[in-house]
């Protein structure tokens, strides 16, 4: 019988304005989701790390994606961001790195993730949605 899941669920609340990042944002939460089911179900270390290692790339390429956005509109605070972004994707590959050591458990990774995703999404990348927003910026392909 599985335990009660520490992943929050997608809510509109998460949402900043972009669709582009809100689409990527729901599917970020998704693999968070996924991987504590990896966790629960106890399944071969070396196919959890996979699914691990898909956030990490995934993260990347949101990062690469979200920041595109930013410079194609200019938006002001792009320098910091992409540092906190650099900082992130550093924080994930030091916590894959002591997983596999055995010196983070599996809630404390797991405790990482949503405690990012959330810090992140709704206190930095909705500053961008903001800009956007008051700018009168739409999103064009
Ligand atoms: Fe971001």
């Amino acid at each position: 019988m599985s335990s009660e899941s520490n992943v929050p669920k997608w809510s509109d609340k998460y949402m900043i304005g972009i669709p582009d990042v809100d689409f990527q944002h729901q599917y970020f939460l998704r693999l968070i989701q996924r991987l504590e089911k990896r966790f629960e179900s106890g399944m071969d270390s070396h196919i959890t790390l996979r699914h691990f290692n898909e956030i990490l790339k995934y993260a990347d390429f949101h990062f690469q994606s979200e920041e595109n956005l930013m410079l194609m509109y200019n938006y002001p605070g792009y320098q910091t961001h992409h540092n906190l972004h650099i900082d992130l994707l550093d924080e994930i590959g030091t916590t894959i790195y002591y997983y596999q050591l055995k010196k983070k458990s599996t809630t404390e990774v797991i405790e990482m993730l949503v405690k990012w995703f959330l810090d992140h999404t709704v206190e930095e990348d909705i500053k961008f949605g903001d800009f956007m927003k008051d700018s009168n910026m739409v999103i064009k392909d």
